[in-house]
């Protein structure tokens, strides 16, 4: 049972609190009174309250000292250091066989770790794949999966009513006998070389876990291009993922949920030496 309490004695009567706590667990009839607790079974664990409050006078069993920390924001990256960051940020896929330092591979873990969550849920866990058998199972599962597909899409009866009912899906056909033909001569079109992935997996019915997986994996993103290692979204392998019913990718890792977001991982042959623009900015303000 949660248990949130008010040191009096700290308490400067801000409202901070108040005004922070998602669950309304908190109430004051102005600034300046008295803060008082209501219904602490309906706390969410955010932490917000005790992040906010500056005097450390919101005890809360959930957060002691010691998962309380200062912020330096001193420290705090600039605007444009932040904008520099994400647009440096892109898919490298030049790896070398270098692996990542178990440090990096950390930072990485502890920036996915700290993305929001819905109704601060925290399921996101993860999975660090680094044996080259199990990268290799990942291929394969993933090309078997894309040759399932392929070969149906060249039905010669499926064919012609793809072509004219699904015109977008048939554009695909192309693609995915060269993806197919450069795995079969032993090319990896799928990992591109990556010597690590990174399993981004929540409970099975998270109603929004692959939101929450997504953030998290932006996050890892960013926090690998700050450290210099590579990384690329693994659509293909998701693609296999939520195609198989089975939950195989799950049972072969032991992953109890569903894996809803793969990032390959590795260090790069070289580094982008330009930030290219994207498409222009398309924004309304209403
Ligand atoms: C949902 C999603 C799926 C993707 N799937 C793949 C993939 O399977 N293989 C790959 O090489 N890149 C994949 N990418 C990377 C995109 O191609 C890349 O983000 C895009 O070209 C823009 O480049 P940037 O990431 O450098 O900005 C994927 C990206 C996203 C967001």
């Amino acid at each position: 049972m949660v248990d949130i309490k008010i040191n009096s004695e700290e308490c400067i009567k801000c409202g901070h609190c108040v005004m922070v706590c998602p669950s309304k667990i908190l109430h004051q009839e102005k600034i300046g009174h008295t803060v008082e607790v209501k219904n602490p079974q309906n706390c969410i664990l955010c932490g917000h309250c005790v992040g906010v409050c500056p005097k450390g006078a919101v005890l809360h069993s959930e957060f002691p000292t010691e998962k309380v920390h200062k912020i330096d924001y001193s420290a705090m990256p600039t605007p444009e250091q932040v904008l520099l960051l994400c647009q440096k940020r892109r898919s490298n896929r030049s790896f070398t066989k270098k692996p990542i330092a178990q440090g990096d591979m950390q930072m990485i873990l502890s920036a996915a770790h700290t993305a929001p969550t819905a109704s601060n849920e925290q399921g996101v866990s993860f999975t660090v794949v680094k044996n080259p058998e199990e990268l290799l199972w990942v291929r394969k599962y993933t090309v078997s999966s894309f040759e399932k597909v392929y070969n149906l899409l060249n039905n010669f009866l499926v064919r012609p009513l793809i072509k004219t009912f699904a015109p977008a899906l048939y554009a695909y056909i192309p693609r995915f006998a060269r993806l197919l033909s450069a795995e079969k001569k032993g090319s990896d079109v799928i990992l591109r070389g990556a010597t690590s992935l990174l399993l981004i997996h929540t409970p099975e019915n998270s109603r929004f876990g692959r939101d929450d997986a997504n953030l998290a994996y932006q996050n890892a993103s960013l926090m690998a291009e700050s450290l210099g290692v590579s990384q690329v979204y693994m659509g293909f392998v998701m693609t296999a993922v939520r195609r198989d019913k089975k939950h195989l990718f799950e049972r072969h890792f032991g992953i109890k949920g569903s894996v809803q977001c793969v990032m390959a991982l590795g260090m790069p042959a070289f580094r982008f030496e330009n930030v290219v623009d994207k498409k222009d900015i398309s924004v309304k303000e209403i």
